[in-house]
Order: structure tokens, then C-alpha cells, then sequence
């Protein structure tokens, strides 16, 4: 094709204005890469902006030829007020962690169990850096950028399609051949180190608050509501996993990955495949060797299973695919002084201690807190206020404290005495023994249940957090606040708060830090969830042992709440049918049944109940598949099966919407029994349930 490189902007025709925004797309995107992909950039800064320029130029004498992947859709989009939720079409997950040699060869022998594969069998997987920074999710849509997104709750995220634009490693256009019509690329926004420190050091000049770490820094600069603000944030994006795709690319995630960098994304250059434990490990030693001169952050190695048909088999358990681990690098460890055991009261009453330390950096991050569990973790580890201590750091999670440096220790130091009361209602605090083996729990609780502050304001922090009820502008600090006025006593009081404005409690809006939007934002937040997924709202009500799995394996099994709550109220009979059909749901224990009956047990959480359902509408469950044959349908397996492992067909039917139960009675719909089925099959016989072999359950499924 001619150039017309030389000739000035207003002398070009629209047709070679065209082929110069072409041009100019390609040369800019190159320079982009070589400067942020490649570190090396091959022309200088007043050159990169000559060409800028010029675009700019042509596109604003013609403003239809902007191209979809023009230069400028890079430097940022107008300010929005907040951003738009997003609910990803396929969850985002996160990953299970491995942390030694053991847990790698667990991983790959699970595998193996899961998929019926023998002993000796090549489990193959990818090995690469975990980067240390957020996840996203990118939509295309006939090969353009449409929406990006980030992880939130890995079911809903928020729309920063405009942030992520700005990111000059995310391909606006995919680079064809062959591009199918729906990709969705999932990676990791972070910041290399060098960028890092010239953004604070261009922080520090400007006044501006400085960057604990990259992540932070990466994190603070893509969730901007200005996009401009993120377009001056040297970001940059590796992509490792995807969510939709109308078309697979690959049958293997090597092969996939290397199409993600045909179409132009970054992938990082030290994935590798490989074919044993051995070469797993050593592969992380490789990696573990290389990280300090990476130039950016990463915190452990993944390993994901190649082989995309065996991913699909080992589908996900909880939050993370069964086909993949993160190996951690070991944490990071510092001293310093503990200045003083506070103890916190949780929602169900743990006491928790917590260590107040002087602040140190472990990492990169300043610590001034850690955890110490337990009253036999302090006694163990013969914790003391005043003592030097070792204090622990690994990734996002909370810090602790692993031990004492006892030569250092004052020589007055006393033993820690671990409080006997609430330190909050004065109630007396105990440790219940375990009524099976006779051991004393872990945690010491207080007593105080209803009466105890401290509960409360838990249990409503815990009400609003993100899995629950996430109500926007209502989070733990404003609960608080509202809890220690007496506005707030309990969840209803949330949804009532509107009506009980300005008579109960002086009006929100004549507060300092509250005015008329603000307060009307509130109450629309508030509104907009009094409509709520029987999953959040089973979750929400924050009785102990039941978290966001459980819950939504209630109201997988149950359907309705009104269905789940007068099952639970019968099964405070122990004999009763309820009772049973609840222990005998797959992934419930005695523990957690027993904990669901004692909270509907009691009048005070009965009524509290009530009153929060005459505010709320909670949704029927979502049954997964519902146009499967086997959907909503209650399965038990017995007998040897031979096509597939326990855990396999437990997970498929799962997946199918059945619910796999460990008993046969008469809600059971079928039970499929394999070679050596005893007493379930007879039960089912007797019972009239419908008999199946593998082979028939296997067509069935299909
Ligand atoms: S794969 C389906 N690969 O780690 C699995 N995650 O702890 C999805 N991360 O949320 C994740 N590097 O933010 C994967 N090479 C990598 C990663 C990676 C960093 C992050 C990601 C994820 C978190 C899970």
C-alpha cells in the first residue's frame, strides 16, 4: 500500500486519511509494545509523540475514520459517578494454595483419583508465575473490545471497560485470522517495579499519597472513576485464563494461551509444560530463583491441567477449579515488638486475639496487626506483651505472628492470662467441650449472645459484607456507627431505616458527612435489596459453620426459603424426617445441621427472622440446567461405578442441577447402582424408587 507518511494532514484525501490512521494504529501499537511489553523502546519519547500527534490531527479532521483500535481510545474516558455491576457470564475463580512439595503430589494424585486415571498415568500441566496484582475479565465481541471487567465476588464484578482500555497491553481489535465472535480473556492488571517507583516518585513531588507496593499501586490506579487518571498509570496486563468463549480456540490451555498472544496479548514467557512431580518442582525452583529480577511481583507458581476436556471433567469445587493450584512462595518474615493482646468478640461470640505490634514492614507492607488465633496458640507459643516477635506475611492473607525471639525477652515479662469474660458486655466467656470427643474447643465465646454489643455489630457487618447483603454506601463503618446510635439494632432496622427517618433518630441528611444525595443514595441502595437470592440471604443471616458454600447448597437442595425454614423448624425434632433429610444432604455434617437446628431453635432469632422477611422478598433458587432431565432431582450412587469416579458423578449431577444425597428414601428420584450395591439398592426396591445402571444414568446425563 502507498504511504503518505510525508504528505502534511491538510492536504490528505479521506481515502489516504484512512490508510494513514491504519498506519498509524500499527506503528503506535508496535512502539506501545516494545516500551511496555518488551522494555525496549525503539524510537524516543519526542518521536512517539510526533506520531501521536499526527493521529490525533487526522482524526480530528475526520472524525468518522476514528478507528476502533485508534491510539486515542487509550487515553481515557470521561469521569462516571460509580461504576455499573457486571455479572460475569462464567464465574471467576479463584485458586486453591498449595504450600510444600506434599501438596503437590496430593494435587496430582487427586487428580488422578478424580479422573480413574492410574497411578503411574502423565498428568501434564502448565506451569506459571502467579502475578501479584488484580484479576480481569475482557469481553470481544467480533474481535472488539466491548467490556472489561473486574473479579468482585467472582460472580458480579464492576464495568471498567474505559480503565482497562487505557491499558496499552489489552488489544482493543483481536488480531485475526481466525477471531471467534464472543472471547473473553482473563489475566492480571499489575505494575512493574520500575514504573512503581517513578509513580511515586511522581507521587511524592506532586503532594500526592505514596504506594505501599505495586498491587496497591496497580489496584488504587484501575479502579479510578476518571479512566484519564489511569490512562497516566503505567499498567500493564498478562492474560492466563477465559471465561465465554463462543469457539475454543485450542484443546489444551498451552495451545489456548498461545493463541491469546497471537491476538495480541501478553502471556507470560515463562509458562511452561510440565510432564511430573519432578518437573513441577523444579520448574518452581526455576521460577523462584528468577523472581527477583523479574521486575515485577509475583507471590507463587500456578499449575493448571492441560489437557481442556480433563478441566472440563474436574469442574470446580467452592470457588476454585479442581484443575489447577497456586504453589506459594514461602513468607516473608520480620521482628518486632508486640505491644499488646486486644481481644476481639466476632459475630457467634469467638473471642479472637489480636496482636498489636509496632509497625514494621513485612514484604513491603507496613504491619501493625497480626493474628494469634487462639488462647492455646499464645499458651503454645508462650506469647507475651512486651516480647520481640517473629511476624509472618504471605500474600493477601491476614499476618501473623509465628514466634518469640525469647532472647530478648524482659526478664519481668508475665505469662499471658487469657481473659474468662467479654471484654465487651462482661458476660462470662467459655470454651464448650466438644460433646463427640470430649476436647475443648478452640475458641472461648461469649456468652452474651443477644444482649452482647459486640455480637450484634458483628452479626450486622457481616449482614451487609459482600457476599451477604452488600448493600452500596452501607458497609462495616457506617453499621457502626448507626448500631452505637441505637439506629440499627438488627437486619430489619436496615429496611426500615427510611420511614423511621427524622422521627425515631434525627434526620440522616442534617448529619456532618451526610447530605440529601448521599441519604437518598442510601435508601435507593437499601430498596434496590429488598430483593435478595435465597443464597445471600441464607448466608446473610450468619449462623456459625454456615458460609457462602453451604449456603448455596441449601438453597440448591431446598429451593425456596419458606421451604428451608419450616424444614429446619420440624428438624428440631431429632427424629424427624426433616432432621434426617437434612444430615443426609451430601456436604452437610452433623456440625452444621446441628448449628442450622440450634439457630432456629431459638425464639430470639425465629422473630428477628420474621421481621427481616416482611422487608424482603427472598428469591427461589436458581436451579443450574434447568433442562436437564435430572435437574432438581435427588440421586444416590451405590455400588462400584466403573465410567467415572464417586467424585466425578457427584460433581456432573451437581452441575446438572441433581442433588446427590447419601441415603435412600422416598424423595429419592433415582439411584444408580453399580456392581456390589447392598442395602441402599434394596431400600430403593422397596421403596419403588427408580433403579438405574451407569451406562442408563450415563445417557440420561448426556
Ligand atoms: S488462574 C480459573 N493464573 O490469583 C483460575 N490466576 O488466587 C483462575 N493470579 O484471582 C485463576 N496469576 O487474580 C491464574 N497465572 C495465574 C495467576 C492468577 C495471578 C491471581 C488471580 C486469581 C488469584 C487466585
Amino acid at each position: 500500500m502507498k504511504s503518505f507518511a510525508k504528505t502534511v494532514v491538510s492536504k490528505l484525501s479521506e481515502k489516504q486519511a484512512a490508510a494513514e490512521l491504519e498506519r498509524l494504529a500499527h506503528e503506535i501499537s508496535g512502539h506501545d509494545k516494545a516500551y511496555y511489553q518488551n522494555d525496549a523502546p525503539e524510537i524516543s519519547d519526542a518521536e512517539y509523540d510526533q506520531l501521536r500527534k499526527r493521529n490525533n490531527d487526522i482524526e480530528k479532521r475526520f472524525p468518522s475514520l476514528v478507528r476502533p483500535d485508534s491510539p486515542n481510545l487509550r487515553v481515557g474516558a470521561a469521569p462516571v459517578d460509580k461504576f455499573e455491576k457486571v455479572k460475569h457470564r462464567r464465574p471467576m475463580l479463584s485458586l486453591d494454595n498449595a504450600f510444600d512439595d506434599e501438596d503437590i503430589v496430593e494435587f496430582c494424585n487427586r487428580i488422578r483419583r478424580f479422573l480413574n486415571l492410574s497411578e503411574d498415568a502423565a498428568v501434564v500441566v502448565t506451569a506459571e508465575p502467579k502475578i501479584d496484582g488484580l484479576s480481569a475479565s475482557l469481553r470481544y465481541e467480533g474481535g472488539k473490545f466491548v467490556q472489561g471487567a473486574t473479579r468482585g465476588d467472582g460472580e458480579i464484578g464492576e464495568d471498567i471497560t474505559q480503565n482497562l482500555r487505557t491499558i496499552r497491553d489489552i488489544p482493543l481489535v483481536l488480531k485475526s485470522p481466525k477471531v471467534p465472535d464472543v472471547v473473553e480473556v482473563r489475566g492480571e492488571v499489575y505494575m512493574s517495579h520500575r514504573d512503581f517507583e517513578r509513580l511515586n516518585a511522581r507521587q511524592a513531588r506532586d503532594n500526592q499519597p505514596v504506594f505501599a507496593n505495586p498491587r496497591n499501586a496497580a489496584a488504587g490506579s484501575l479502579r479510578q472513576l476518571d479512566a484519564r487518571i489511569t490512562a497516566q498509570r503505567p499498567l500493564r496486563f498478562f492474560a492466563y485464563a477465559w471465561g465465554e468463549m463462543s469457539e475454543q480456540p485450542a484443546d489444551t490451555q498451552m495451545g489456548t494461551l498461545k493463541q491469546f498472544a497471537k491476538w495480541g496479548f501478553s502471556v507470560n514467557e515463562l509458562t511452561v509444560q510440565c510432564k511430573s512431580v519432578d518437573e513441577i518442582l523444579s520448574t518452581y525452583s526455576l521460577i523462584e530463583s528468577k523472581r527477583a529480577e523479574l521486575g515485577y511481583d509475583i507471590d507463587g507458581v500456578v499449575y493448571k491441567i492441560n489437557n481442556l476436556e480433563w478441566q472440563e471433567r474436574l469442574g470446580f469445587v467452592s470457588r476454585s477449579p479442581r484443575w489447577a493450584i497456586a504453589h506459594k512462595f514461602p513468607a516473608e518474615k520480620a521482628q518486632t515488638v508486640l505491644k499488646d493482646i486486644e481481644i476481639q468478640v466476632g459475630r457467634t461470640g469467638t473471642l479472637t486475639p489480636v496482636a498489636r505490634l509496632s509497625p514494621v514492614t513485612v514484604g513491603g507492607v507496613v504491619v501493625s496487626n497480626a493474628t494469634l488465633h487462639n488462647e492455646d496458640e499464645i499458651d503454645r507459643k508462650d506469647i507475651r506483651i512486651g516480647d520481640t516477635v517473629v511476624v509472618q506475611r504471605a500474600g493477601d492473607v491476614i499476618p501473623q505472628v509465628v514466634s518469640v525471639v525469647l532472647e530478648k525477652r524482659k526478664p519481668k515479662s508475665k505469662k499471658y492470662v487469657f481473659p474468662d469474660h467479654c471484654p465487651v458486655c462482661g458476660s462470662k466467656a467459655v470454651r464448650s467441650i466438644n460433646p463427640k470427643t470430649g476436647v475443648p474447643d478452640a475458641a472461648r465465646r461469649c456468652t452474651g449472645a443477644m444482649t452482647c454489643p459486640a455480637q450484634s455489630v458483628e452479626r450486622l457487618k457481616h449482614f451487609v459484607s459482600r457476599n451477604a447483603f452488600d448493600i452500596e454506601g452501607l458497609g462495616a463503618k457506617q453499621i457502626v456507627r448507626f448500631h452505637d446510635e441505637g439506629i440499627i439494632g438488627e437486619p430489619a432496622d436496615i429496611f426500615t431505616l427510611e420511614e423511621r427517618n427524622g422521627m425515631d433518630f434525627e434526620p440522616l441528611q442534617e448529619r456532618e458527612g451526610w447530605g440529601e444525595t448521599s441519604v437518598s443514595n442510601l435508601f435507593a441502595a437499601i430498596d434496590e435489596r429488598r430483593t435478595i437470592s435465597m443464597e445471600r440471604f441464607v448466608f446473610a443471616l450468619g449462623i456459625r459453620h454456615i458460609g457462602d458454600t453451604i449456603a448455596s447448597l441449601l438453597a440448591r437442595t431446598y429451593g425456596t426459603f419458606d421451604n428451608l425454614y419450616s424444614s429446619l423448624l420440624q428438624a428440631r425434632d431429632e427424629n424427624s424426617p426433616a432432621r434426617s433429610e437434612l444430615v443426609s444432604i451430601d456436604g452437610i455434617g452433623e456440625v452444621v445441621a446441628l448449628s442450622m437446628v440450634e439457630f432456629f431453635s431459638e425464639e430470639h432469632n425465629t422473630s428477628a427472622v420474621d421481621r427481616l422477611l416482611k422487608q424482603v422478598v427472598v428469591e427461589a433458587a436458581e436451579l443450574p440446567q434447568s433442562d436437564s432431565p435430572v435437574a432438581g432431582k435427588t440421586v444416590v450412587f451405590t455400588g462400584t461405578l466403573e465410567k467415572m469416579t464417586r467424585s466425578e458423578a457427584k460433581a456432573k449431577a451437581e452441575s446438572l442441577g441433581a442433588k446427590v444425597s447419601g441415603s435412600v428414601s422416598s424423595k429419592t428420584d433415582y439411584v444408580v447402582a453399580g456392581p456390589g450395591a447392598g442395602s441402599k439398592l434394596k431400600k430403593a426396591q422397596e421403596l419403588n424408587v427408580s433403579v438405574l445402571t451407569e451406562d442408563e444414568w450415563m445417557t440420561l446425563t448426556k
